[in-house]
């Protein structure tokens, strides 16, 4: 299978994962990106079963609409038992980059607010060590400069990602050459310079279960 199919394999997955526990007052969590994509067009097949979607992305809100499924503001919704999103890397203990796509920072909000972080991926991403994919940081605009500066003293080597403005409005660094040793630690860390708004690292808050495709079908890990 090549890597599109495999992720087509996780996104019909986790539809199927969710579907017996939706019912009409369900609203579900859903992250960005092409395995996330892959998601919302099975999800779209069950959208009879369940209420609606918030989303951590104008262009994930945006396909969901244009399934047909209502999408709601984080604000009016205090239930949320499932977020459903893929990840630039993930390792055995569920702990993630991501923010490839520069969704980094809704994406962690949903995700702090769902019972179940279902991270689906296809086999490429699993990895021992997390780092060989540039960490990307979330920064506001004026701070660019001055956090990575602070980034050099943590020992990376930061890229401003030219051209690209959040959904929030902000900048992105993407942090190459990184040692994580300690994910939680790191991700601490950086939160604690001035002017990061999020970085990608999902470890103080782990997927809860991750949906793999592999050559040999989908892998339920926990
Ligand atoms: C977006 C993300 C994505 O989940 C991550 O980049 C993986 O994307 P894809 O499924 O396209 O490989 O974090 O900000």
């Amino acid at each position: 299978m090549t890597q599109d199919e495999l992720k087509r394999a996780t996104g019909i997955a986790a539809a199927d994962y969710i579907r017996p526990h939706l019912d009409d007052d369900s609203i579900v969590g859903v992250g960005t990106g092409s395995t996330a994509n892959c998601f919302i067009d099975a999800l779209a097949e069950h959208k009879h079963l369940f209420d609606g979607a918030v989303a951590s992305s104008e262009a994930s809100a945006q396909r969901l609409r244009d399934h047909g499924i209502p999408v709601y503001d984080l604000n009016s919704v205090s239930n949320l038992d499932f977020y459903i999103d893929g990840a630039d890397e993930i390792n055995e203990h569920l702990e993630m980059i991501k923010g490839g796509g520069a969704a980094l920072t809704r994406e962690k909000i949903v995700a702090a607010v769902a019972r179940e972080f279902i991270c689906i991926a296809d086999e490429s991403k699993l990895l021992s060590r997390l780092g060989a994919f540039p960490l990307p940081v979330e920064v506001i605009p004026m701070a660019r400069s001055y956090v990575a500066r602070e980034l050099v003293k943590l020992g990376g080597d930061p890229v401003y990602r030219e051209g690209v403005v959040t959904d929030n409005g902000n900048y992105i660094l993407d942090v190459h050459n990184l040692s994580i040793a300690s994910a939680i630690e790191l991700e601490s860390k950086i939160n604690q310079i001035t002017g990061v708004v999020t970085n990608g690292l999902f470890a103080l808050r782990p997927a809860d279960v991750l949906l793999l495709g592999t050559q040999n079908g989908v892998q339920t890990i926990k």
